[in-house]
């Protein structure tokens, strides 16, 4: 089951304490088979991977991979021994360091951060979206209904969470071209120059608005955070910016991602799209299931004491990555894991991991998905995949198709 060092990617150590038979090349986020059908190859890592293993290279890092539901959330659950300090993937000065807020701070602290923001994203305050989610999602329909085809990815799986986003941060819809373009330029430009612009552009940009309400204050999520005193301390420039910056990372390609895998299967699965507009009281455990199959990222720590799991001992300092997707297709925890069951009895998925960083946007992503998959399939309940096809997806920590062609008559 181990690999042999040849497989070891150069210039990976690994550590001594890590033994042989438990290092493990998998190709999460990056290998051909990976590429080629993400969400079947992690259902698959069970039972071809030991549960706990070691890789050298997954997710750009040497680090431990637990697939299996339990040691998953035991990781997100236990700070004192797994830190999210470090865990963001962007490089940054270790001499001007800022932290990505509120993911990179521990209890106690963190709750005082999160606080500022969750009266905004809160199931009541998220509730009141429902109605101009639903009229932007027609307003983009509006645009491709009567061509016959789109490019899903590109003219709804994209657009539609970015309008929303923008109207939470307070921020203007017009901005949304340059959004789109800046969350796909930082994230998947696989141009190393495009990220240093994009950021830049960004950075200049979301100072800029910064600047704006402190001076304005409004109801929107950038003015909670400008104004916002954790523990009656106010913030300093570098902790709004990551709390801002953050949110941006967090709330858009999770998303996109997400909205793009589902749309791809319903296209796929033409009885599964009649069944969902069948039942339409059932929508939220439709929208469960499909976070649980589609399961779009992953969870890194960083252990700041030894720990023993599953047998295996781990070491301070060592990075831990919770695989997400495997977990939610862990056989002991969801029966028939590959099969995508409406029915199936609840249990709390990891789409959206657990523990005290559980997920900020967790309620809006919920009702996001559920418009999304209601008034396309009412507005055009029939398409296919187009000619483009097979899909081809993005590699990294976010896992969805890059374009995602439809069509229909
Ligand atoms: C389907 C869409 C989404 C998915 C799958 C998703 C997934 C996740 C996951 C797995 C985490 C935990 C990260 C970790 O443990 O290291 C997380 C945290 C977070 N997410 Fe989301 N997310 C989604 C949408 C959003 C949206 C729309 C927002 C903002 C409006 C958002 C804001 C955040 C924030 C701020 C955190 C950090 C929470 C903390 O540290 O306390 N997410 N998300």
């Amino acid at each position: 089951m181990a690999t042999t060092a040849a497989t070891v990617p150069p210039g990976r150590q690994i550590p001594s304490h890590v033994p042989p038979e438990l290092v493990y090349y998998a190709g999460i986020t990056e290998s051909a088979e990976f590429l080629a059908a993400p969400h079947k190859f992690m259902a698959e890592l069970h039972g071809k991977a030991p549960p706990v293993f070691f890789s050298p290279s997954e997710h750009s890092h040497a680090s431990w991979q637990l697939l299996k539901y339990d040691d998953a959330f035991f990781m997100l659950r236990h700070p004192e021994y797994f830190t999210t300090f470090g865990a963001g993937p962007f490089p940054r000065d270790p001499d001007d360091y800022w932290r990505i807020i509120p993911l990179e701070i521990e209890p106690p602290e963190h709750r005082k951060y999160r606080a500022i923001v969750d009266p905004l994203v809160s199931p009541k305050t998220i509730g009141t979206l429902e109605v101009s989610i639903r009229r932007l999602a027609n307003e983009l329909i509006d645009r491709f209904v009567d061509t016959g085809k789109c490019e899903f990815a590109k003219d709804f799986g994209r657009p539609l969470p970015v309008g929303v986003f923008l109207d939470i941060m307070g921020l203007p819809r017009s901005m949304m071209d340059e959004f789109v373009r800046w969350a796909m330029g930082l994230l998947h430009a696989q141009d190393r120059d495009l990220a240093v612009r994009t950021m830049a552009e960004v950075t200049a940009y979301l100072e800029t608005v910064i600047q704006e309400k402190r001076a304005n204050p409004d109801g929107g999520a950038v003015s909670a955070i400008v104004h916002g005193r954790p523990g009656g301390e106010e913030m300093s420039a570098k902790e709004v910016f990551g709390f801002v910056f953050f949110l941006f990372i967090a709330g858009l390609d999770t998303v996109f991602a997400t909205l793009n895998n589902i749309f791809v299967w319903l296209a796929e699965n033409p009885d599964r799209r009649r069944e969902i507009a069948a039942e339409p009281d059932n929508i939220g455990n439709v929208v469960e299931e499909l976070l649980r199959v589609f399961t779009v990222t992953f969870s890194g720590r960083t252990l700041i004491q030894d720990v023993e799991l599953r047998g295996v001992q781990m070491k301070k300092g060592d990075r831990v990555t919770a695989v997400l997707p495997s977990a939610n297709y862990d056989p002991d925890v969801f029966p028939n894991p590959q099969e995508v069951d409406f029915h199936r009895p609840r249990k709390p998925t990891l789409a959206f991991a657990g523990g005290v960083h559980s997920c900020m946007g967790a309620h809006l992503a919920r009702l996001e998905i559920k418009v999304c998959i209601e008034q396309f399939l009412r507005r055009i309940p029939d398409f296919t995949l187009g000619r483009e096809a097979p899909i081809s997806y993005w590699p990294g920590g976010v896992v969805g198709p890059k374009a995602v062609p439809l069509t229909w008559t």
